[in-house]
């Protein structure tokens, strides 16, 4: 999250301004990717499921990332989404999903779930939002929540290396908005490089997909009992 002090002026802006206009503006980021169906698809081309698992996704928001998880996973499979803010979540409950589902509000830096609960936990288009401390927060969150070989999947933007596509992005993402409150956690989250953190959160065979000509990225990692 953004830091301690300001976390309930974060939640408060998702609860009543930005969960307004959260899928609209999706669909315009997703614009120049072909469209939100094909841009969600592509970011879990490299994850495959089980039957029967039971799954987490971290910030799951509106739950558009949920709708793809659930037909992907099919409909043996469990999700259970949190989210920091109802606001968010009172628009994941009105979506249909190909599995059952229940979304819950609550911070995931510290769920109250059990140790070795879910088979894979997702972590959707959050991270570039937290300052490092929390990133490496809930990854650990993650890592503990896990079975043994369960497996960690961080969906994230990235810094695509052609600079006509990183001022592209740069537009329809906001970027250039004064006062974007992702822009120095998103820069940091460059900085540090994602895989790395989840390396130094205790995941092992860490391993990064990029998607977009680095538009964006898929993350994985695996619960090993000595990472
Ligand atoms: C950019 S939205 C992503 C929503 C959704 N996963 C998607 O793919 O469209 C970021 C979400 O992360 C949530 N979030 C950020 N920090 C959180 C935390 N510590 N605990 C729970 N949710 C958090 C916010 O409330 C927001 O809904």
């Amino acid at each position: 999250m953004v830091s301690e002090m300001n976390k309930k002026t974060y939640k408060w802006w998702y609860d009543n301004i930005e969960s307004k206009f959260y899928d609209l503006m999706i669909k315009w980021i997703a614009l120049p990717l072909g469209g939100e169906t094909k841009f969600r698809k592509a970011l879990l081309e490299p994850v495959s499921f089980g039957s029967g698992e039971k799954i987490l996704e971290m910030c799951c928001g509106t739950g558009g990332a949920t709708v793809f998880i659930s037909q992907k996973a099919g409909n043996e499979c469990e999700i259970i989404g949190m989210d920091l803010s109802c606001g968010q979540l009172k628009y994941a409950k009105k979506k249909k999903y190909s599995c059952p589902t229940e979304f819950i509000e609550g911070d995931v830096t510290d769920t109250g779930f059990d140790d070795d609960s879910f088979d894979k936990v997702f972590i959707t288009h959050a991270i570039h939002e937290m300052y490092r401390e929390s990133r490496l927060k809930t990854l650990q969150e993650a890592r503990r929540l896990l079975k043994p070989e369960g497996q960690v999947v961080v969906l994230e933007i990235d810094n695509p290396p052609n600079m006509w596509l990183r001022l592209l992005i740069g537009f329809c993402f906001f970027y250039w908005l004064p006062g974007n409150f992702e822009t120095p956690t998103r820069r940091d989250m460059f900085k540090h490089g994602l895989d790395n953190e989840v390396k130094e959160s205790g995941f092992a065979d860490v391993r990064k997909y990029s998607i977009y000509h680095g538009v964006f990225q898929t993350v994985t990692g695996e619960k090993k009992e000595s990472p």
